[in-house]
């Protein structure tokens, strides 16, 4: 597969409900979690335009920056810093509806006005996160949870 079809809609329901299907056809071809990451990461920035999709990984006490689509972005994060490593540290979905009243909140951009962080899990550990931006405040509700949840589980059976 080699083009995206992305529905000329505003309608997010309509958006997730055509891009799902075609993660799951990406990444039931290739094994490489670099590959997978970074593909998935290009799919959720063309559907949504959002200011930065990406992913962080675990590795020894610190996240790294890995697969990202965006403006550059701070490379380490430590465990409970940051929505992120809060993320991380609590083993859940945050959503930071702004990132202005989020203590702790790591500004990689100032354009970033809201956020959303789903943690990773293989054998019930946090392996990484999935960090969404967006450039709009109050932008991600309990759609986008379950949603981006449902496409961090498919990433999750590649693990
Ligand atoms: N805002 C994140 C840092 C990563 S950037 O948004 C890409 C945080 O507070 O963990």
């Amino acid at each position: 597969m080699e083009t995206l079809h992305i529905p000329q809609t505003s309608d997010k329901t309509e958006i997730y409900k055509a891009i799902i299907p075609q993660i799951e056809a990406l990444l039931a071809t290739e094994s490489d979690l670099i590959a997978n990451l970074a593909n998935v990461s290009a799919v959720l920035k063309e559907a949504f335009c959002f200011l930065w999709v990406g992913f962080y990984l675990v590795k020894n006490d610190e996240l790294v920056l890995g697969p990202f689509q965006g403006p550059l972005a701070c490379t380490r994060i430590r465990y409970g810093k940051g929505v992120c490593g809060n993320a991380w540290k609590e083993s859940r979905t945050i959503v930071v509806p702004d990132v202005e009243a989020f203590p702790g909140h790591i500004a990689c951009s100032s354009l970033s006005k809201s956020e959303i962080v789903i943690p990773l899990f293989k054998d019930n550990k946090v392996v990484g996160v999935l960090d969404v931006d967006s450039q709009f405040i109050h932008h991600f509700d309990e759609f986008d949870v379950l949603e981006m949840q449902r496409i961090a589980q498919i990433l999750e059976e590649k693990l």
